[in-house]
């Protein structure tokens, strides 16, 4: 969750880490901090607040040195305070130590500390890993060729139980970066004489695009000559340099207000990107170079499982009702946060999917580190090339969306939904869907760049409606089949950057509970798309409209609602239903950026959240 920077170079430190914790704000924005190694200190200048608000204080400091750390937190252990911010330095002043992740036995270490006359000014447990690396460090020397500050950090982290991603200075070493991660993201970018650690790639791509990724129990040592990479027990890794393929232009916001504006207007490139080359020759089915499954064993798959959670698990849903309508091979959706530990029992025949933009949730990734050790096979769909889901899986497909910097999901949702319909077709095509209906089936797929883009003409329209229910204190999102995720996927939204209380619910469901929300005060946002169900829905909507609930109907072409029955119609185009999910996306994304915006709500660091959730 929290941000990571550290830089060891010939260019002064602190400008580039405060860049970098800009990129990366939006994986925490309690405080932020900086440490720079500089004459014979370990300079630490750290506040509660944005990045901005800790700039201006480095501004006042001189900080020349080139060997530095930086962090933005999200709190876990104790309040949003200048204290409590990171860095945090070892009460001898030798150690100061950046932290991602939950260290659960700090309370032990820090009885154990206390006894040995370390003090503490935080309440973090980070803080006490610091202190117990100065421990190992004054406790005994290194061995002759080893150095000292990193097998104290080696030997720390050998009591750690938790997750960590850790970036460390030692005022005896100081042109020196020890890191390390376990459970939590870590990139080391390898420029021309410099070295940047970061928790995501976005805050080193305008450096570098060549990376490291660091994998669990490895050390990274970082000095001006180079690096060295070894695992906790002490045995060498030969680093492997990748390119990142996206570049620093991509995770600008550009004239945009907001990155979610942004990302919801690239919505349309992505889908096709996320699409490119993944058709048959033959325009009936779609193919997938890195599954590392054959279609036979496919063909025999008898039950799908999808885990995930927040947005993707909406798109899990979706695809489950597209699986089992086209396929007809049943699905099953879980939390991973769930799934994880209900030792839920799985069939040998069961095909287990993971579905993550970060492929850093740690509930995901621990979804699939259990299906594993059940002896499943197990898929990702992933936006964060290299990312921990990304290598653990055995094999998957990449969103190929480019980086997400908005804290609400949604390129990379509608993204999933599409790659989701395309397992969809491509599991048909292996049992009874026609050469035909796949033919049908793939036209509608490369159809959906441009319906997107005729939804987003309607933007100013949406922005209107929006003001005018901006002041609600609750919504209701109504949908029914492929759409009820949809409606999950809308109050989520919702919630999350307007903090207005939205709930989704399946239409039919409303007449037993959520109706008696229905009033005035309360407005409902409804899919209503032409098909079969059209009149149950418009039942549904009479019976809101009977009390007074004003109704904002989002319905498909040529589906003709009673006159005056909803109070605002978004007329969405007539499309294929394994379009109609991305297509309806768009209309609760602008409706809920409006009224974020309308309402003032910082829609980029929606409060208390974070982009990327690596702890439990
Ligand atoms: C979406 O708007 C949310 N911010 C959140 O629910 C997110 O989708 C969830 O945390 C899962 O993230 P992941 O896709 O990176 O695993």
């Amino acid at each position: 969750m929290c941000g990571i920077v550290g830089y060891v170079g010939k260019q002064k430190a602190a400008p580039l880490i405060l860049e970098g914790l800009k990129r990366l704000e939006y994986r925490g924005y309690d405080s932020a901090g900086v440490c720079v190694a500089q004459g014979g200190q370990l300079e630490v200048v750290k506040k509660a607040g944005r990045v901005e608000i800790l700039a201006k204080e480095v501004a006042v400091h001189r900080l020349a040195g080139t060997t530095g750390i930086g962090h933005t937190r999200w709190a876990t252990h104790g309040g949003v305070t200048d204290a409590n911010a990171h860095p945090h330095l070892s009460s001898d002043g030798k150690f100061a130590l950046i932290h991602n992740g939950v260290i659960e036995n700090y309370a032990q270490m820090k009885t154990f500390l206390a006894r040995r006359g370390f003090t503490f000014q935080s309440e973090t447990d980070t803080e006490v890993l610091c202190n117990l690396i100065a421990y190992h460090y004054g406790k005994e020397p290194a061995a002759p060729g080893q150095s000292r500050f990193l097998e104290s950090v080696r030997k720390s982290l050998r009591h750690v139980e938790g997750t960590y991603g850790i970036a460390v200075l030692c005022l005896d070493a100081p042109g020196e970066i020890v890191a390390a991660r376990l459970a939590s993201p870590l990139i080391l970018g390898v420029g021309d004489g410099e070295f940047i650690l970061a928790s995501d790639a976005s805050a080193l791509v305008s450096h570098t695009q060549n990376v490291v990724y660091l994998k669990d129990g490895e050390l990274a040592h970082v000095t001006p000559r180079g690096f060295a990479l070894s695992t906790l027990d002490d045995v060498d890794v030969s680093p492997v340099v990748d390119r990142i393929t996206w570049s620093a232009a991509d995770a600008d916001r550009g004239k945009f207000p907001h990155f979610m504006l942004k990302e919801i207007f690239e919505q349309p490139a992505a889908l096709e990107n996320a699409m490119r080359g993944r058709f048959s020759a033959d325009g009936s089915t779609a193919n997938f170079g890195g599954l590392n499954i054959t279609a036979d064993e496919l063909a025999r798959v008898e039950r799908f499982m999808f885990c995930a959670c927040g947005t993707a698990w909406h798109a899990c849903l979706v695809t489950e009702h597209l699986i089992e309508r086209f396929a007809r091979v049943p699905v099953e959706v879980d939390y991973a946060s769930e799934f994880r530990y209900r030792n839920s029992p799985l069939d040998p025949h069961t095909l287990f999917f993971v579905i993550s933009q970060s492929g850093e949730t740690i509930d995901t990734l621990a979804a699939l580190r259990e299906a594993k050790r059940k002896g499943h096979r197990v898929l990702a769909i992933n936006n964060a090339v290299g990312s921990s889901i990304a290598r653990e899986a055995d094999g998957g497909i990449y969103q190929h969306v480019g980086p997400e910097i908005g804290v609400a999901s949604t390129k990379a949702f509608t993204s999933q939904l599409l790659l989701g319909a395309m397992i969809a077709l491509y599991v048909a095509r292996l049992r009874d869907l026609s050469f035909n209906d796949g033919v049908e089936y793939v036209n509608a797929l490369k159809s959906a760049p441009d319906l997107v883009r005729q939804v987003l003409k309607q933007a100013p329209r949406i922005k209107a409606i929006a003001k005018r229910y901006a002041q609600s204190r609750d919504m209701l999102f109504l949908g029914r089949l492929a759409l009820f995720p949809l409606a999950l996927e809308g109050a989520l939204k919702l919630k999350e950057i307007s903090y207005i209380h939205a709930e989704g619910y399946p239409a039919a469901e409303m007449k037993h509970g959520p109706i008696a929300l229905i009033s005035e005060h309360c407005p409902t946002v409804f899919f209503a798309p032409k098909g079969e169900l059209f009149n149950k829905l418009v039942s549904s909507m009479q019976e809101i409209k009977a009390r007074k609930g004003p109704i904002i109907a989002i319905v498909t072409e040529g589906a003709d609602l009673p006159k005056g029955l909803a109070n605002e119609v978004i007329t969405l185009p007539a499309c294929h239903e394994a379009v109609l999910p991305i297509v309806a996306s768009i209309p609760v994304q602008l409706l809920s950026y409006y009224i974020a915006v309308e309402r003032g709500c910082d829609v980029d660091k929606p409060r208390n959240l974070a982009k990327s959730v690596t702890v439990e």
